[in-house]
């Protein structure tokens, strides 16, 4: 059965599904944008908007899996943070139900806890976002939370730390997700059995001076095979909280 990416033009969008169809998979793959490149082989590109029910309904017919990314990535104003992040993810859990999608993975941000300063392990419950965009993915998690408990959806919500293909400030010797470990994390949230309905986990490479818990990693059976530490390092660290820069903006009116 076929899995559906949204985001699928952004940067981990277009790895994650030149890997997937690589493992065989078969793909719908949804954006506002067409791909800057072409296509994974067998891939089925849908050109929409999360905005519009309709169309992401139609593109969860008949689908096993969703790999959520689409979204407002950077910090910028409250509305645009509604609009995309909010409700679009919205819209994609929604479809998820209508369409009995049994599994959907929703790419959170270690930015909801981005204002907790650098050195503290955050708990379970511990939230603290760290911009209006951190404050969309709260939401999301909280949506994911919330059809999860009240309908028959599985869904797991991976806080991505920072996807490059090398890290390349102080921070990511931390916060570092390697395209590879993006890889087999998202897959193994979108396919391995979970005991309960939702799961939250933080989605970094195994570095070896992370901050965050790797709670949920062996439930999901991801085995890291990235360290920032086997990277040259990239200067001092002179952030105050887990959020880097996020932490420091003003507010976008
Ligand atoms: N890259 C990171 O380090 C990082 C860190 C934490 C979380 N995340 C999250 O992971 C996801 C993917 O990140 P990315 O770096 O690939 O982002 P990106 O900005 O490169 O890609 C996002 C994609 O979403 C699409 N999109 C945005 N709004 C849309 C809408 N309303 N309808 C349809 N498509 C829409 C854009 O066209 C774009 O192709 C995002 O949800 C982001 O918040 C990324």
């Amino acid at each position: 059965m076929t899995w559906l990416v949204t985001g699928s033009s952004g940067a981990i969008g277009r790895r994650l599904a030149a890997d997937l169809a690589q493992r065989g998979l078969p793909l719908r793959l949804l954006d506002r944008t067409t791909p800057p490149t072409g296509l994974p082989d067998g891939a089925e590109f849908i050109e929409a908007d999360l905005r519009d029910l309709g169309a992401v309904e139609r593109a969860a017919t008949g689908v096993r899996a969703i790999i959520h990314l689409a979204a407002a990535s950077q910090e910028g104003p409250f509305a645009t943070m509604v609009e995309h992040n909010i409700t679009g993810t919205h819209h994609v859990l929604e479809a998820a139900r209508r369409q009995r999608v049994p599994r959907v993975v929703l790419a959170s941000s270690h930015h909801v806890t981005g204002l907790l300063p650098v050195g503290t392990a955050p708990d379970e419950q511990a939230l603290a976002p760290d911009s209006f965009y951190a404050v969309s993915k709260v939401t999301g998690e909280a949506l994911g939370r919330l059809y999860a408990h009240k309908s028959g959806l599985e869904v797991v919500a991976v806080r991505i730390g920072s996807y490059r293909t090398a890290p390349s400030e102080p921070r990511h010797r931390a916060t570092w997700l390697s395209p590879g470990d993006a890889t087999d994390l998202l897959h193994a949230a979108a396919t391995r059995p979970l005991p309960e309905r939702f799961l939250v986990v933080y989605g970094t490479s195994g570095n070896t001076e992370r901050w965050w818990p790797a709670a949920g990693w062996d439930l999901l059976g991801y085995r890291p095979g990235d360290d920032a530490a086997r990277h040259p390092a990239t200067g001092v660290l002179t952030d105050r909280f887990t959020g880097g820069a996020f932490a420091d903006h003003e507010l976008p009116t």
